[in-house]
């Protein structure tokens, strides 16, 4: 996939996303829909975005056993959207049937990635609270490998991570990549952030943009900036 912005839709209702859609008038954003969205509105909110023509990450983040996961996996799929995810720990087993609840009957299905361990998980909680003793770096790419090895297409991954994935999981495997910040922006909640230029550096493939752009007062022009700076056009 070509290198893109994804603009994080974190809105509560369908009012207020399409309220911030209707500004784009001349580019058709990728977007990002989470569970704040899909659970407020259902799969109808996921329909109306594509219909009026963005391409679509659903970000669900299923994490259950193999055959409950492809069951929603093969329910999702109907929905036509561009990406969708769940979690590496849910081990090969999970990710494969994922991979086959997902696959339409002509072949085709959406792109499916990885969550590896969650950014707010630290050592000290993975160690206390999971039991796992590793490194959380190595941990990560573990699991980044474990997902490349089961069919899945890439990870969701800090942009500071995004180069050493594609050492141990190659080019084409993809980094899609939150905490991206403006270099004279806001830094919010993000504890390790990067400015869009570094992460087209570094080899971040979809950037996922949140505040930056939907609490900008000019939401559009922050938007192009940051396909500007990212993808470089
Ligand atoms: O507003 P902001 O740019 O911080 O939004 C980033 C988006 O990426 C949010 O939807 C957030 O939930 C998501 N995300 C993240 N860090 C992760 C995984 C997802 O910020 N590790």
């Amino acid at each position: 996939m070509n290198r893109d912005v994804i603009i994080a839709c974190d809105f509560a209702s369908r009012e207020a996303t399409l309220a911030f859609l209707d500004k784009f008038t001349d580019v058709k954003p990728f977007v990002k829909i989470g569970m704040e969205l899909y659970y407020a509105e259902g799969p109808e909110i996921v329909r109306e975005i594509k219909k009026r023509g963005h391409k679509i990450f659903l970000d669900l983040k299923l994490h259950d056993i193999p055959n409950t996961v492809k069951k929603a996996m093969s329910v999702l799929r109907n929905l036509d959207v561009d990406v969708t995810n769940l979690h590496a720990a849910g081990t090969t087993a999970m990710m494969k049937a994922a991979i086959e609840g997902l696959t339409r009957e002509d072949g085709t299905r959406p792109l499916l990635i990885a969550v590896t361990q969650l950014t707010s998980t630290d050592q000290e909680a993975m160690e206390k609270d999971l039991l796992i003793k590793e490194p959380i770096d190595e941990v990560v790419m573990h699991y980044a490998e474990t997902a490349k090895n089961a069919g899945l297409d890439g990870v969701v991954c800090s942009p500071l991570e995004a180069g050493k994935v594609h050492a141990r999981c190659g080019e084409k495997f993809l980094t899609v990549t939150p905490g991206v910040r403006f270099a004279d922006g806001d830094v919010g909640d993000q504890k390790r952030v990067m400015t869009p230029a570094a992460a087209r550096e570094i080899g971040s493939d979809l950037i996922v943009v949140g505040r930056p752009i939907t609490a900008a007062e000019d939401p559009v022009a922050a938007y192009k900036r940051c396909v500007r700076e990212f993808v470089g056009e």
